[in-house]
């Protein structure tokens, strides 16, 4: 299997960003790994998919990173800074500046191939220049798949854990 390369995404890929999307919410296991649904996502228009794709290409408050084989996308991971003092997509309060990854996905026949592995050494990358040392994000806590592979990318969980939208989620937490 070739080995995929991780890049942040550019601001004109935004109809790419929006099928990969797509596909990742109707994936089978979507109901305990992402907030949105396919119906909902279906339901932006294309300026919805421009704006999300210009704020994850360019500064330093979010980014989308994806991962490529042979110019295929198999991949996606997206970080979202959090200053000190806001408050998260699930509206808990910031209290140390971190990098939350949200979005993680890899094509059912791309698994296994350390293509998440490529995705989080891409955003570590990323978040470590801006001078943040936490990568932090969120796991249903019964998708165990997900949850090894962070492990194996040096995440631990940090002991907290809420329910969503989705159920009961732990937070993991990687320090740069
Ligand atoms: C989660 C996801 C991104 C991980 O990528 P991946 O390529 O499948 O991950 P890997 O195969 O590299 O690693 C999976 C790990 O789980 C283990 N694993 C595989 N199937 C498992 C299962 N059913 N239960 C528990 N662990 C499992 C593997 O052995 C591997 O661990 P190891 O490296 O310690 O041996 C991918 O599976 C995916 O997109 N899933 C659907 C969407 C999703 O759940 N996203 C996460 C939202 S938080």
């Amino acid at each position: 299997m070739t080995a995929p390369l991780a890049r942040r995404v550019r601001e004109d890929e935004w109809a790419r960003v929006r099928d990969l999307r797509i596909r990742a919410v109707s994936d089978p296991n979507a109901a305990m790994a992402f907030l949105t649904t396919p119906e909902q996502e279906l339901a932006h228009d294309d300026e919805f998919w421009r704006a999300r794709a210009l704020h994850a290409s360019a500064g330093d408050e979010a980014a989308q990173f994806i991962a490529e084989v042979d110019g295929e996308w198999v991949g996606s991971a997206t970080v979202i800074v959090r200053a000190t003092g806001t408050t998260d997509h699930t509206g808990r309060t910031v209290y140390t500046a971190r990098a939350d990854v949200v979005g993680v996905y890899v094509s059912p026949e791309q698994r296994g191939a350390g293509t998440v592995d490529a995705l989080f050494d891409a955003a570590a990358a990323w978040v470590a220049g801006l001078g943040i040392r936490r990568l932090t994000l969120d796991v249903h806590a019964d998708n165990s798949r997900a949850q090894a592979a962070y492990r194996r990318n040096g995440f631990a969980p940090t002991g907290d854990s809420f329910t969503s939208s989705i159920g009961p989620e732990i937070v993991m937490e990687r320090v740069l």
